[in-house]
């Protein structure tokens, strides 16, 4: 195995048994990651729901479905193309939203997939995704259709903020258009005049 898939596996192995937070005590299973770990591009939403947190990946349920096909679309892309995680690894209980002690408790598990795949972008799914990682008070409709310079976990990289598919789901029209044209944005960072993605 390579450095990276076992340094992954180690981090992922130690998140499988962790006991950091009270989420241990709820959740099915451990929900880590999805996708290509040699990507440029890193996708982050906000905690595993119902039907991640049985099958143990991220965005399987209905907003994951608008997702991949939001992704087709705009991006030509599929779950090869790119990695996949959320803030925190354990579906907090009723989908609630993550308490501040959990996000804490689970920092060094997120933080440790952005330092070892070192993605050039990262699309940040979502209010909760966005503000925790641009450590913004902004909400959502003020942060998308900017892209943020950053450095997490050594890395330099662009986060393009885009709304949560659960939102799009419910709010229709215009929030799908402008999840789109968010998708391109992030496309066109990552492209700079090269054909795929994936690397
Ligand atoms: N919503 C998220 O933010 N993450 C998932 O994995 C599923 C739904």
């Amino acid at each position: 195995m390579e450095a990276l898939d076992s340094k992954l596996s180690l981090l992922a192995d130690e998140a499988a048994s962790c006991s950091r937070c009270r989420l241990a005590a709820t959740r099915s299973q451990v929900v880590f990651s999805d996708g290509n770990a040699r990507s440029s591009l890193f996708l982050i939403g906000e905690a595993p729901g119902r039907e991640e947190d049985l099958q143990g990946r991220p965005f399987v349920g209905r907003s994951g479905k608008l997702l991949d096909k939001l992704l087709w679309e705009e991006m030509n892309i599929t779950r090869d193309n790119y990695y996949i995680a959320n803030i925190i690894k354990c579906r907090p209980p009723d989908n609630r939203n993550p308490l501040p002690d959990e996000v804490s408790a689970c920092r060094h598990f997120l933080v440790g997939q952005i330092s070892l795949i070192a993605p050039k972008v990262i699309i940040a799914l979502g209010n909760f995704a966005a503000k925790t990682i641009l450590c913004s008070e902004e909400g959502i409709t003020k942060l998308r259709g900017n892209v943020f310079d950053m450095n997490v976990g050594n890395v330099n990289l662009k986060i393009v903020p885009t709304f949560h598919p659960s939102y799009v789901l419910r709010a229709g029209a215009l929030a799908m258009a402008q999840m789109r044209s968010d998708l391109v944005r992030a496309k066109k960072l990552l492209l700079g005049g090269h054909e795929d993605i994936a690397t």
